[in-house]
């Protein structure tokens, strides 16, 4: 069994990333490259620019510590940049890579518009592109490297229902992500192959749903107050679209003394979320294997990056549907999976979170009577 694990620390709001060899496989094939190491001199160079650190925990705590070691294993030189939400500081930072001569630029924008003109400036100079777990519609970038992002709400559709029960007409209150996102409408379409027909069989009563500009956090927290008051504060269910968003949610509802007496969904697996699922204020999370999504665009990227078009396109064996576009983009679409309090324990074995970043004070009881352990 081949098993190699990254420690994601919660240190404070942010997570610091330390490397634990929890396993060793005497049959690998190669040693992995040594986390964090330089890539060797000359090596092929790659940016990678990600989106901002306030809208989840992800990009910071899991994409850029896998993606800096994926990119090493394949022996490619990574410059990865966040752009901290600030559109002009994306297509700066853009434009800095693409002069400093990178053979490849991996991108999770901020919006479609402002991902497709910089992904059209690296197209011009003839730098391949992959959209990374977000899709830049009407662009054109060669890749695209995500999970199945309407499965991702799907799930968190069935996470509601299941966390509900039988109760008629529960209340449910939507809270969405980014506009300018296209995985949040996938999320959202997801959501709705589920919980639509709820909706008008009248099992359930959506009291409303709106979109959170930016996804940022706080937003979503203000405007789910403001719709809880408006409801008489009465709220059965929340459609939380990520953990970070739920997170703001669950501290509301701490406000009106309704801690834990309503679903919750979330997403990302962050330790936070997790602990959230163990107090049993959130309902579940959908944990995406971040370690996959970084490791196929690595591999994708070491293809590109020698021009071989051929390899890159055994490796994205899959499409996603651009409708702006009106094209298919070549893509590897991962599975996403439904966590609840039941198997939370899947995501810290398969070390994507360590039981030492969630299992703490009074949560150490509820991690050992639920198996979890550093293993
Ligand atoms: C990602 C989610 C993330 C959200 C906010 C989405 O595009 O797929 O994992 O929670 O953005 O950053």
């Amino acid at each position: 069994m081949r098993i190699r694990r990254t420690a994601l620390a919660a240190v404070g709001l942010g997570l610091v990333l330390t490397m634990a060899a929890c396993g060793q496989n005497a049959a690998a094939p190669s040693a992995p490259a040594a986390p964090g190491s330089a890539a060797p001199a000359g090596a092929t160079k790659v940016g990678v620019i990600l989106p901002e650190t306030a809208s989840s925990a992800r990009w910071e705590g899991f994409d850029k510590p896998l993606l800096t070691q994926a990119m090493a294993a394949e022996g490619l030189d990574a410059d990865i940049q966040n752009a901290q939400g600030d559109e002009q500081k994306f297509a700066t930072l853009a434009d800095g890579m693409i002069s400093s001569g990178v053979k490849v630029l991996v991108i999770a924008s901020i919006s479609s518009e402002s991902g497709a003109a910089v992904a059209a400036k690296a197209k011009a100079q003839g730098i391949p592109v992959i959209d990374y777990d977000r899709l830049n519609l009407g662009g054109t970038s060669d890749y695209y490297v995500s999970f199945d992002n309407t499965k991702v709400g799907h799930l968190q559709g069935e996470g509601l229902v299941q966390a509900l029960g039988n109760k008629q007409g529960a209340q449910v209150i939507e809270i969405e992500g980014a506009p300018t996102d296209n995985n949040a409408t996938l999320f959202y379409n997801g959501q709705q192959e589920v919980l639509k027909p709820l909706y008008d069989s009248g099992q359930l009563k959506l009291v409303a749903s709106q979109k959170i500009p930016e996804w940022d956090n706080q937003v979503g927290g203000t405007t789910f107050e403001q719709l809880l008051t408006g409801n008489g504060g009465k709220v059965d269910g929340v459609v939380a679209a990520n953990d970070g968003l739920a997170g703001a949610i669950i501290t509301v509802l701490g406000k009106y003394g309704l801690t834990g007496q309503v679903a919750v969904t979330g997403q990302d697996a962050t330790p936070d979320g997790l602990q959230a699922i163990l107090r049993g204020d959130q309902s579940m999370t959908v944990y995406k294997p971040i370690k996959q999504e970084a490791d196929a665009t690595a591999k994708l990227a070491a293809a590109l990056a020698t021009g071989d078009t051929a390899a890159a396109d055994a490796i994205a064996t899959q499409t996603e549907d651009d409708p702006k576009g009106n094209r298919q983009v070549k893509s590897v679409l991962l599975e996403p999976q439904l966590i609840t309090r039941d198997n939370v324990k899947t995501v810290v074995d398969d070390g994507a979170v360590p039981a030492s970043a969630i299992c703490v004070g009074n949560l150490a009881a509820t991690c050992q009577q639920l198996g979890i352990s550093a293993g």
